[in-house]
């Protein structure tokens, strides 16, 4: 991990979004699928804490060398903050933080299945899984048309591809999940990789769970230090054994996890992660010190 402060390249719209392409050599040369970083903001108590975005690619070969894109769709402060950086301006970023996806060793089939911006960070890791001679299929989602990322570069990078927007403007009128399951037979889904709002990943793990296809998936917690030291970003996380779970830290042991370890209504009940209660039958076990 390399915290650097990083010349901005180009700053372009796609869509809803905001592109921004820093000059990071030791951040990129590290940079795997699924990771992310850290971009502070400006000195001042209206910001606060850093903001945290998935590497999108992140060139460490050919003319664009040493760099790293993130996408994000401005919203609250920082990101409309950050969506008035300018090429040539400057930010200070870290990473790459977290860990990263693993690539299957003997299955083939890989489905990517992103909603909104999630599908930043499986761009990446198509292009990596292309590399290792898997096949991609992938079924991408938005409410609307704007606002689903990069639709040509996402069939560009699959051998089949699904589109749906909750108004029916690009693709079919519907969610990711109903394209699902037909994608999944169609394709002969191996494995599947997804990255969206935490209820859509929750529906994606069931299915994965109910065809007993194993499954990885980007969690966006809120973060803090973004280095595993404030316990913010905590998600609960069964055990192998079955003995119970862990509160993991999405920073540092995730943000990819395995869904089917999730446990999903409590991560995304209004519990404080910090003060766990177990579920019945469950011992709390805090994955920090005392
Ligand atoms: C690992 C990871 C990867 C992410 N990748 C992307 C990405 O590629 N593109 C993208 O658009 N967004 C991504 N997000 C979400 C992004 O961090 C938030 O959209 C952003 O922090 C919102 O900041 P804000 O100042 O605009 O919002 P505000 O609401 O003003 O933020 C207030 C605080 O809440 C936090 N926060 C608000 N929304 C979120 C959220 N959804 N997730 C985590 N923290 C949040 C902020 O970091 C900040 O500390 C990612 C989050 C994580 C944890
Ligand atoms: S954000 Fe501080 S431990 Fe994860």
């Amino acid at each position: 991990m390399r915290r650097t402060r990083a010349e901005i390249l180009s700053a372009r719209r796609v869509g809803a979004y905001h592109s921004l392409t820093l000059v990071a050599p030791e951040v990129a040369e590290r940079a795997r699928p699924g990771q992310f970083v850290a971009v502070q903001m400006p000195e001042d108590r209206d910001y606060l804490l850093p903001r945290h975005f998935s590497i999108h690619q992140a060139s460490r070969r050919g003319g664009w060398a040493g760099t790293l894109e993130f996408c994000f769709e401005p919203g609250g402060k920082g990101t409309t903050w950050l969506a008035n950086a300018r090429a040539h301006g400057f930010l200070d970023v870290t990473g790459p933080l977290g860990k990263g996806f693993a690539y299957p060793k003997r299955l083939t089939n890989c489905l990517l299945v992103a909603e909104g911006h999630g599908a930043a960070s499986l761009y990446f890791l198509a292009q990596e899984l292309l590399v290792r001679e898997k096949r991609v299929d992938m079924v991408l989602g938005a409410g609307t048309m704007e606002r689903v990322f990069k639709p040509i570069e996402g069939k560009r990078l699959s051998q089949t591809n699904a589109i749906m927007t909750e108004d029916g403007t690009l693709g079919d009128r519907g969610t990711v999940l109903d394209a699902l399951p037909e994608m999944a037979a169609r394709c002969g889904s191996e494995v599947i990789y997804a990255a969206g709002p935490a209820p859509m990943l929750e529906k994606v793990a069931a299915f994965c769970r109910e065809r007993r296809i194993p499954a990885q998936v980007v969690v966006e917690e809120r973060m803090a230090c973004g280095v595993g030291l404030c316990h913010s970003c905590v998600v609960p996380v069964a055990r192998k054994d079955g003995s119970g779970y862990d509160n993991l830290r999405a920073c540092v042991d995730g943000p990819v996890f395995n869904p089917a370890r999730v446990l999903w209504d409590r991560w995304m009940s209004d519990v404080p992660t910090m003060i766990p209660t177990p579920p019945e039958g469950l011992p709390v076990v805090r994955s920090w010190p005392g």
